[in-house]
């Protein structure tokens, strides 16, 4: 290991997207136009879907989804409590009001049971945002089943996703709407930046009109030789439109990611190969159907471990080496207790596993001795701490 440590995450820019950025930025047209639509068409053949709208954010992209509902104002939408804080956001900014779903204690992760629960808690559900967290395939469909809801009140909040499979189907085109991120620590980073994906037609192209103010034409199609000048708004839209400078980047991006996943995958085999005898340390689930996207490799600290996740965390990083917590329930903080619905006894299984959960080095540029050295600073740990409890 460098003496720089292992960083959790690093950003990983290709030399042809620097190029292309050069490119367009010289090009002359540099918000969103003509690298915009190649992206949203190599994109959308990436997924297996049928039509791809890029956006600002994965965040505002579940806003975009829901909003396209046409749900009446503080319609019921379930969301996992264990999510990142935006996508409980996104719900609230959609005009409707979040149902925290609670974690199976078992896998972390909401469970038909908890979708039931949750649904039956508020006397039935108007939507839902099915989370494949960590780019484990979520079972969208049983999922959706359970809470009693069609698929086309489904949104997946992909931001995970790029590259899972739901037994046969890829994340892309299995419920209404697939929004991906492409956040700096993402399997495609481009440092902001999001994609509804779908095989609705009509739904694309309301998503397209309502990321940029609800305009009938944008800014490209009016300028382009032949355009009009002349567009409409019908209804309320967002600024929510990615520039051509980003879509040059996720274009260049994008034709590394098949190398990019077979690497993720082959760090999680190098970690669960070393770490599967660990005493206390349990391992993140492996799909027996469909594929993972290894967006993050999640462990559970256990009580046989010896050392508790925080004081874990800290000795990790005293070594050099950055971990995460994916995620602290929505639950945990204020302005979501006052916003969303709870059920009265709680959200036990969450905040049981929370304490446990913890997020390891993951990305595409990891080297095997980073791997390694991860490894060896977390049995180091374990052993330090039962030596300490030895002197004691
Ligand atoms: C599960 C989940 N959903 C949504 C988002 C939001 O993505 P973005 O930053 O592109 O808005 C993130 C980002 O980290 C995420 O982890």
């Amino acid at each position: 290991m460098g003496t720089e440590g292992v960083p959790f995450s690093r950003p990983m820019i290709v030399p042809e997207a620097v190029e292309a950025t050069q490119r367009v930025l010289t090009s002359g047209w540099i918000t969103t136009g003509p690298e915009c639509a190649a992206f949203e068409y190599e994109f959308a053949a990436w997924v297996g879907a049928e039509h791809a709208v890029a956006v600002s954010s994965c965040t505002v992209a579940i806003e975009l989804a829901l909003r396209a509902l046409h749900l009446p104002y503080g319609a019921k939408v379930l969301v996992p409590t264990i999510t990142f804080c935006g996508a409980v956001s996104a719900v609230v900014h959609a005009g409707l009001t979040p149902v925290l779903v609670d974690a199976d204690p078992t896998t972390g992760m909401v469970s038909p049971a908890t979708c039931a629960a949750a649904a039956r808690a508020c006397r039935g559900v108007d939507a839902m945002v099915v989370l494949h967290f960590a780019g484990f395939p979520a079972p969208v469909e049983e999922l959706a089943d359970a809470a009693g809801l069609a698929m086309s009140r489904v949104v997946e909040d992909a931001a995970h996703a790029l590259g899972t499979w739901v037994d046969s189907q890829q994340v892309g085109s299995i419920s209404r709407a697939a929004c991906f991120s492409f956040y700096a620590t993402k399997n495609l980073p481009i440092g902001e930046g999001g994609m509804v994906t779908t095989n609705d037609a009509e739904l694309a192209g309301w998503i397209r009109r309502a990321r940029l103010h609800g305009m009938s034409a944008d800014a490209w199609r009016r300028y382009a030789p032949g355009g009009s000048w002349q567009y409409t708004v019908t209804e309320a839209g967002l600024k929510a439109n990615l520039s051509d400078v980003s879509a040059a980047i996720g274009r260049a991006q994008l034709r590394y990611l098949d190398l990019w996943q077979h690497r993720r995958s082959e760090i999680a085999d190098r970690y669960s190969a070393a770490l599967v005898d660990v005493p206390g340390l349990e391992l993140p689930p492996t799909p027996v159907r469909g594929r993972h996207a290894w967006h993050l490799y999640v462990v559970r600290v256990k009580p046989g471990f010896g050392s508790d996740r925080d004081a874990l965390v800290e000795r990790l990083a005293e070594r050099g080496i950055g971990t995460s917590v994916h995620f602290i329930p929505v639950h945990h903080m204020p302005y979501f207790r006052s916003v969303a619905h709870i059920p009265r006894r709680g959200l036990p299984g969450a905040d049981r596993v929370f304490g446990e959960l913890l997020s390891l080095p993951m990305h595409q540029g990891l080297r095997d001795d980073e791997v390694d050295a991860v490894c060896a600073a977390l049995m180091d740990a374990r052993i330090q701490t039962n030596q300490l409890e030895v002197v004691q």
